[in-house]
């Protein structure tokens, strides 16, 4: 038993896991949130408040339940497969409630500083002063749990275009946007072609005149739903197909993922092909944008050159005027103001962190930063699994390795990045979905062991390897082992051929049993390669 003290900052998806960490390993969580309730940005506001992540009306999440969940509270039976953002606050209020969080956090409590006590070098200790109720408050804590977000200070790069002052009409950021109505017969320009942009043109694009979508690079789309109808992520990210990637030449998976995303829509017709290969760059899950565009709601133009009183000129020498409100989805850029200077290092644009967690040079390993990091895949589980390491770390239980050994895995990330990924704002904190599971989870400890498997439990075996790998991959072993996890997975299948109520069965059986040739295949050739490496 130990009575170490943890302060966690923000009650979102990374801090309410958190604090669940904190229990389970008899630690003693206070958590701070600034606003009056828990979600962080998942939950709708109708105003866009400073200081806090904000979302639209419709903002549905683009990872599937199966995914998303936190390993040990699995998503309701009869909720969609993605869920609209009133949903995804459901979830967390049922997994607070469950795990009896709300008692540790005190709302209305901005964290204004965060210093290292004078003997941090012998006790490793921290002075944490709140903001509650506008008085302050200091307290003293073993170890800091940092979980305040990434998307709250808008990316508004205004200056980058030329006669931007000119412009008669309105100029707002992507986080102002909430609802489609006031915009009704409007001409509306959106700037960017990422997540939000794509989102919000399609959105808007049903009660506007007219939604013009400038886009720089153009990119590759995606669709939630995909083979069979399942869900996208639960289809890509397997093990099996995870090693299949690594095992494949870039340029092969390249050819293969551009050519299917192309036979869905040719990305060149749609006016958004992009310059960068499949594998360089994420893609934007976007259901809907090749419907509005070849419906001519939203129409794709180039990056602009420059703004006039009225509308705008792009680059390719065609204008537009008669604008009346352009959007910048241009993303966010962060920063954690209320941590003592000289804690947290920033080289650029980029924050060196081991495991994107651990400041590397600090005395004493007590303070974490979680959900800092942008994957193709769900946060929620990778914040889980980082909170899940840090909590045994400030236990003492795990030893970090040394800075100068931290210092080098950080820079071999960097410039895998770099080399891997064309340059994009955010590129240093891009990973691997599963990759970056299993990572996290061997440092803990709790990353499935396939071998044994295969010989003690094939059938669990099978759906590891060739089903989604979904975060009660890591409830099956190691410290927190969950009994409900092996259960949870075998049942997955099952509960996801429940949604396709429509399907034909004649058709439905047709698609098992390739699916089931493809993973027999699948097998062979991974014995085959075992065997040549052999
Ligand atoms: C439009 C949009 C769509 C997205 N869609 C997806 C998606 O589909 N799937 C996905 O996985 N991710 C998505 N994300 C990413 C999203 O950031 C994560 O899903 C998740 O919300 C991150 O949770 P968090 O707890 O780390 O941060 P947040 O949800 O931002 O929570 C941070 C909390 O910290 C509190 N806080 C901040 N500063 C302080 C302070 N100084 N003192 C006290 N409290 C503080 C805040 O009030 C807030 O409650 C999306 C992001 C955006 C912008
Ligand atoms: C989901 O949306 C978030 C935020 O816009 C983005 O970072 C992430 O890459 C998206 N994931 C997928 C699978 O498109």
């Amino acid at each position: 038993i130990t009575n170490k003290t943890v302060a966690i900052i923000g009650a979102g998806a990374s801090g309410l896991t958190a604090i669940k960490c904190c229990l389970d390993e008899g630690l003693q969580p206070t958590c701070y949130e600034r606003s009056e309730d828990i979600g962080g940005l998942w939950r709708f506001c109708e105003n866009d408040i400073e200081g806090q992540a904000s979302i639209y009306k419709s903002l549905t999440i683009n990872t599937s339940k199966e995914m998303m969940c936190y390993s040990d509270f699995s998503i309701p039976e009869d909720y969609p497969n993605y869920m609209h953002n009133s949903k995804v606050m459901e979830y967390f209020r049922m997994y607070a409630k469950h795990f009896d969080l709300l008692r540790y956090i005190h709302f209305k409590s901005r964290v204004c500083s965060v210093r290292r006590h004078p003997d941090f070098h012998i006790n490793g200790q921290w002075e944490v002063v709140a903001e509650i109720y506008g008085k302050q408050e200091a307290a003293i804590f073993d170890a800091v749990l940092v979980c305040t977000g990434h998307h709250v200070d808008a990316y508004f790069p205004l200056n980058s275009f030329p006669g931007v002052k000119k412009f008669k009409g309105e100029l707002m950021h992507s986080r102002e946007y909430k609802h489609s109505e006031k915009f009704q017969d409007q001409r509306v320009l959106v700037i960017g072609l990422g997540n939000s942009g794509a989102d919000i043109s399609v959105d808007l694009s049903h009660v506007t005149k007219q939604i013009f979508l400038s886009t720089r690079t153009g990119t590759w789309v995606v669709n939630r739903v995909c083979d069979d109808g399942y869900p996208l992520d639960v289809v890509h990210f397997t093990r099996f197909k995870n090693f299949l990637r690594h095992l494949l030449p870039a340029a092969l998976v390249n050819l293969w993922g551009e050519k299917k995303l192309n036979s869905r829509f040719n990305h060149e017709n749609y006016g958004i092909k992009p310059q960068h290969r499949f594998l360089t760059r994420y893609p934007i899950a976007a259901d809907d944008l090749p419907n509005a565009i070849i419906a001519g709601r939203v129409i794709i133009k180039p990056n602009i050159k420059e703004f006039t009183e009225r509308g705008v000129i792009f680059e390719d020498g065609s204008s537009e005027e008669n604008i009346d409100v352009v959007i910048f989805a241009t993303g966010y850029s962060y920063s954690f103001p209320f941590i003592e200077e000289g804690v947290i290092k920033t080289n650029g644009n980029h924050i060196p962190l081991y495991k994107f967690v651990f400041p590397p040079h600090l005395k004493r390993p007590t303070l974490a930063i979680i959900g800092l990091l942008q994957p193709l895949g769900a946060i929620m589980p990778i914040s889980e699994l980082q909170a899940r390491w840090a909590t045994r770390v400030f236990k003492g239980l795990i030893k970090l390795p040394s800075e100068d050994m931290m210092m080098a895995d950080i820079a071999k990330k960097f410039q895998y990045n770099n080399k891997r990924y064309v340059p994009s704002q955010h590129i240093s904190l891009q990973v691997q979905y599963v990759d970056h599971m299993d990572e996290l989870a061997s440092l803990s400890g709790v990353k499935p062991n396939l071998l044994n498997l295969w010989l003690t439990d094939p059938r669990l075996a099978w759906e590891v390897f060739f089903g989604p790998c979904s975060p009660m991959q890591f409830r099956l072993s190691g410290p927190g082992k969950w009994e409900g996890a092996r259960n949870a997975i075998l049942t997955q299948e099952k509960e996801l051929s429940g949604l396709q109520k429509h399907e034909p069965c004649n058709h439905a059986l047709a698609a098992v049993s390739l699916s089931i040739f493809m993973k027999v295949f699948g097998c062979f050739a991974l014995f085959a390669v075992i065997l040549a490496y052999l």
